[in-house]
């Protein structure tokens, strides 16, 4: 029997199947034992999408990532309240919590708790989560304090975080469990506190100084003022965007509790769509994602190489030297000459690189080993990294810069080099020509 797969195990052709699983396999080596808060609102639930968020994060749990899920439950209090004929109570945005309000949280996490239990452990076969078993744990992790009195109104039952039991998470996350908290909370005076999904949430993630912290939400992310989609926001930016007359109060409020986070130590905070199947795999595998993302500072960071990229390089620029577009250099070679290496890195995982070697004498650099990886090319990162050597040689006061090549001479043209022949060269750099390789020089004035 032929174990080539057959195109209905496969509806996109099998190629396009293994090539995008190689894609992918970078963030799945850098996200392996990383630590996700996961808080999805009610309406996610309510909206019958539970199944496959379960089917979803159990793959994320089988590749070792550390899963907490908190489950918002507005819609099913609501359902709660008007099955009882109770009139929903609302202070300043703030829910009043009486004590009949209180029993419908209570009732409504409980359900949705064993919904969650129900969905994660699913296993039939032919389905996504075969194979699987999965441990959701839920407790007594959170501690509550009363919301108190907000101008003159009492608000009871509602209250906010005052701790996490960091402690007891890890151990059940270390147990290889899916660890599932509920917006309810308790004191030391035994009382239950009805909270948000975004204090939870973000509480959380602080706490346990998260890797990320994903919301799957109602809005699909933030929107510039003339309402494009903004996929990174560092922190500065995302702040100015909380205070905009632009976006609306719920958008505001996610905002803040991304701010919140990242400034908690929480790496990066995502707004996703709940709406859109697989957000939260489709904004953790691809490059741009689909939500919103907010981070200390601009991901897509071009930075000085350190000692410990030499692998992630030698990685990079392998395949190029084995088909023979560059010239061979051994990891030694490139951990002497890490200085000189510009790297492009998005989310921790290095996409680029460039050389850049001086030869101050005669007022000339070499750019060398421009590379941006096969999936990234085309979006004007080779150009990015080609300015930032630029400016890396202007700083230095070389006066040209050159470069050899075999199968780039265009790219570097339409860029404001042009041919030119060994003479033009460095001494030092005309004596290591590779006359085997014939590589064309290129040199462009700064
Ligand atoms: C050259 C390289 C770094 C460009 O990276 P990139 O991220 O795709 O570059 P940008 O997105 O900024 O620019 C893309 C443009 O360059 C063009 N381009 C890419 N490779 C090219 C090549 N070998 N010859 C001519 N043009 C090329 C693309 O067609 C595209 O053109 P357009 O702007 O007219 O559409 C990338 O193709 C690469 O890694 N190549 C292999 C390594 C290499 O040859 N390095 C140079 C020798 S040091």
């Amino acid at each position: 029997m032929s174990n080539t797969p057959t195109s209905d195990e496969f509806p996109v052709n099998s190629q396009t199947f293994v090539e995008w699983l190689r894609r992918v396999a970078p963030y799945i080596h850098a996200f392996r034992g990383r630590t996700f808060v996961v808080a999805i609102e009610g309406e996610m639930v309510k909206q019958g999408f539970l199944n496959t968020l379960a089917q979803d994060l159990s793959l994320l749990h089988a590749m070792g990532m550390r899963i907490v899920l908190v489950c918002g439950s507005r819609p099913q209090v609501e359902e709660q309240l008007a099955l009882r004929n109770i009139q929903p109570q609302f202070h300043k945005g703030w829910r009043v919590t009486d004590k009949a309000a209180l029993e419908c949280a209570m009732e409504a996490s409980g359900e949705l708790r064993l919904d969650i239990e129900a969905a994660f452990s699913q296993g039939l076969p032919n389905t996504p989560m075969a194979h699987s078993s999965m441990r959701i744990i839920s407790g007594n992790f959170i501690t509550a304090r009363p919301m108190g009195i907000l101008e003159g109104v009492d608000l009871q039952h509602t209250g906010l975080v005052r701790k996490i039991d960091v402690t007891a998470i890890a151990q059940s996350l270390n147990n290889n469990a899916i660890v599932l908290l509920s917006p309810l909370g308790f004191s030391p005076t035994g009382e239950a506190f009805n909270l948000t999904l975004e204090d939870v949430a973000t509480s959380t993630a602080r706490a346990l100084k998260a890797d990320k912290l994903i919301f799957v939400s109602s809005i699909d992310g933030v929107y510039d003022e003339d309402g494009v989609l903004i996929e990174e926001l560092e922190l500065d930016r995302a702040r100015e965007l909380m205070q905009s007359p632009h976006q609306d109060e719920q958008t505001k409020d996610y905002l803040e509790c991304c701010v919140l986070a990242v400034q908690g130590g929480v790496e990066r905070a995502h707004i996703v769509p709940l709406k859109l199947d697989g957000s939260v795999m489709l904004e953790l595998f691809s490059h741009d994602g689909v939500g919103t993302m907010v981070s200390e500072q601009n991901l897509e960071s071009l930075r000085q190489a350190t000692f410990d990229d030499a692998g992630a390089i030698k990685t990079l620029i392998e395949p190029l030297e084995i088909n023979g577009t560059l010239v061979r250099r051994g990891r030694d070679r490139i951990e002497r000459d890490i200085e000189h290496f510009t790297v492009l890195e998005h989310d921790g995982i290095l996409w680029g690189c460039a050389a850049l070697y001086p030869y101050p004498d005669e007022s000339m650099g070499e750019l060398a080993c421009l590379v941006v990886h096969p999936t990234w090319q085309g979006t004007g990162d080779g150009e990015r990294l080609l300015k930032k050597v630029e400016m890396e040689a202007r700083k230095m006061n070389l006066k040209r810069l050159f470069v050899l090549t075999t199968q780039t001479s265009h790219f570097f043209q339409k860029r404001g080099f042009v041919l030119s022949d060994l003479e033009k060269l460095p001494a030092e750099r005309k004596r290591m020509y590779d006359w085997t390789r014939k590589s064309q020089i290129l040199i462009k004035q700064l």
